[in-house]
């Protein structure tokens, strides 16, 4: 199995999360200098995905629309349609601003926010339903890490979340797996520890829904990826590409890391 994984020929993403960065003019500024200056020339399909705060999503996508490869995502999305869930946006809301992608289940989401695996399955089937594909993010705390449970916390998240989908369902997801005890601190993950976690997460995959289903799944980094550490980590066999957040905010670094695939 491991050397098919190796060959496989998986999507390459770069992803940026903004998280609640920029106002609308650093927004449209910043979308509009990745769109100009991102064109993968290169064998591998190579994409990247902007998840942008909910004001500025319309704008994003003015500014993104003359690059087909350059995506929207937002970075949360409310489970059910609609209805009274003051502050709230649903699936067709984004869907009808031109979202492609959403994050679902960041860390900062279930750490600030409570949100659980159940209510993150149902974001999920939600997103899938409305043909947003989820960019669903797994990880484990730094107290996790030291106390030697990373693989039980993940698997749980796994199994508890997008392993009760089914095999078509959950073939149109990307996983994201992000240490929590890397994100915003500078402190990456190495690639044998990103790529260990990585081959994990393939595995638990293969064992529940089969090899095909496993070999297609893009499973992206996140966590202090910067333009120094990318090509190290998306060179990893399965790593296929990157969350990122801080460096996502400065056109020039995040096009460099975009550019890790093929440089
Ligand atoms: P970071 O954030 O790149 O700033 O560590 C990653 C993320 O939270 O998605």
């Amino acid at each position: 199995m491991i050397e098919r994984i190796k060959t496989f020929n998986r999507p390459k993403i770069a992803a940026g999360n903004w998280k609640m960065n920029l106002d609308l003019s650093g927004s449209v500024e910043l979308a509009e200098s990745l769109a100009t200056g991102f064109s993968p020339e290169t064998q591998k399909p190579v994409s990247m995905i902007l998840a942008v705060p909910y004001p500025f999503l319309s704008a994003t996508k003015s500014a993104i629309q003359n690059n087909p490869n350059v995506h929207l995502a937002a970075q949360n999305l409310h489970h059910e349609d609609k209805g009274a869930y003051t502050g709230e946006v649903s699936a067709s809301m984004l869907k009808s601003v031109g979202c492609t992608h959403v994050i679902i289940g960041h860390s900062e989401r279930r750490q600030y926010f409570m949100e659980s695996d159940d209510l993150l399955l149902k974001k999920c089937q939600k997103a899938l339903e409305h043909g947003l594909t989820p960019i669903y993010c797994i990880g484990e705390t730094l107290d996790e890490r030291e106390s030697g449970s990373t693989f039980d916390v993940l698997k749980t998240q796994m199994m508890e979340g997008p392993l009760q989908l089914n095999a078509q369902d959950f073939s149109k997801l990307i996983l994201a797996y992000e240490p929590v005890w890397a994100i915003g601190t500078g402190r990456t993950a190495s690639p044998e520890q990103a790529q260990e976690v990585h081959a994990f997460v393939r595995k638990l995959v293969f064992d529940a829904l089969g090899e095909h289903v496993a070999l297609s799944c893009p499973i992206l980094y996140g966590g202090s990826v910067n333009a120094q550490n990318a090509y190290l980590l998306f060179a990893c066999p399965d790593i296929d590409g990157g969350l990122v957040g801080g460096a996502s905010l400065k056109a020039g670094e995040f096009l460099e890391i975009a550019g890790s695939f093929w440089t």
